[in-house]
């Protein structure tokens, strides 16, 4: 396990970003990250401002679940932003923190030697809308979550976790569908070079947003979307739909093709296999 204070310092060394992580707040133990970055943002913090901690007692998930992480061994995550593009394409976050992490993790995997007699890597992908999978499997999710006044944004937070370093017996129950980047890799991962990745990832990312490569993001992120081509069915709130999923819409919705021949668009939902 990596020493808290190591964390931020060693992070913050190996970035060379513009904005995101010019200030690094690392805390022991917090309700949850994105409650304190937007807390930050309320109170005139400029964006950029990355608060991370070694364990979340109140962490959130996507649709109003929680998020339990064991302490020490996540990256737990908030980065707080003020975009500039319109408020309507704030599903682009999402998107740029999704692309920004399979792109992070995709680089740890073409690091590591193959001594296993592996021919190819496991895949890296996306599940819609923003769940990063490793082999199919969960290793990192993502909960933005946006203030919007008169003017357009007030704040916008961008939280994610990265299952790092969690042993096999540490996922219990959630080994059918999630995993951990050193199950994966068979070693541990430095929390810290993989912070500064995904900050230096999504920097990259967040700046194309800001001057207006939606199409460019859109098309990178649609590319690492495992869930197009497969018969899926979706959670949203209101119930179950089953379908074929046929493409994202420029505004991120997820089509998909009914048995009855019509074609859904769903803004949120849980995708699984059918
Ligand atoms: C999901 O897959 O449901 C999204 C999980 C997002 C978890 C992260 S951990 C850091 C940040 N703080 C939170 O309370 N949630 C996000």
């Amino acid at each position: 396990m990596t020493p808290p204070s190591n964390l931020a310092l060693s992070a913050k060394a190996q970035l060379a970003t513009l904005i995101l992580g010019r200030r690094i707040e690392l805390y022991p133990q917090v309700g949850s990250t994105n409650d304190l970055a937007r807390e930050a943002g309320r109170l005139g913090e400029p964006e950029g401002l990355v608060i991370i901690a070694n364990e979340q007692i109140a962490g959130r998930g996507r649709m109003g679940r929680t998020w339990v992480a064991p302490p020490g061994c996540c990256v737990l995550c908030s980065v707080l932003l003020k975009p500039r593009f319109s408020p309507e394409q704030a599903f682009y976050l999402t998107i740029a923190a999704s692309l920004a992490i399979h792109r992070a993790v995709k680089k740890l995997f073409e690091e590591c030697p193959r001594t296993d007699g592996a021919k190819s890597r496991p895949p890296v992908t996306i599940k819609w809308p923003n769940d990063v999978m490793v082999r199919g499997r969960k290793v990192a999710g993502i909960l933005c979550e946006s203030e919007f006044g008169a003017e357009g944004w007030d704040l916008a937070v961008i939280g994610f976790g990265i299952n790092a370093n969690l042993r096999r017996e540490e996922l219990g129950e959630m080994q059918a569908t999630a995993t951990s980047l050193s199950v994966e890799l068979g070693h541990d991962v430095d929390r810290a070079t993989l912070l500064a990745r995904v900050l230096t990832e999504l920097e990259s990312i967040y700046l194309s947003l800001q001057n207006g490569q939606f199409g460019m993001v859109h098309s990178q992120w649609a590319a690492a979307l495992e869930t197009l081509g497969k018969r899926v069915s979706v959670n949203e709130f209101g119930g179950t739909v089953t379908g074929h999923a046929l493409r994202v819409d420029a505004d991120g919705a997820l089509v998909l093709r009914l048995d009855n021949g019509a074609e859904k668009r769903i803004l949120a939902g849980d995708v699984g296999a059918v």
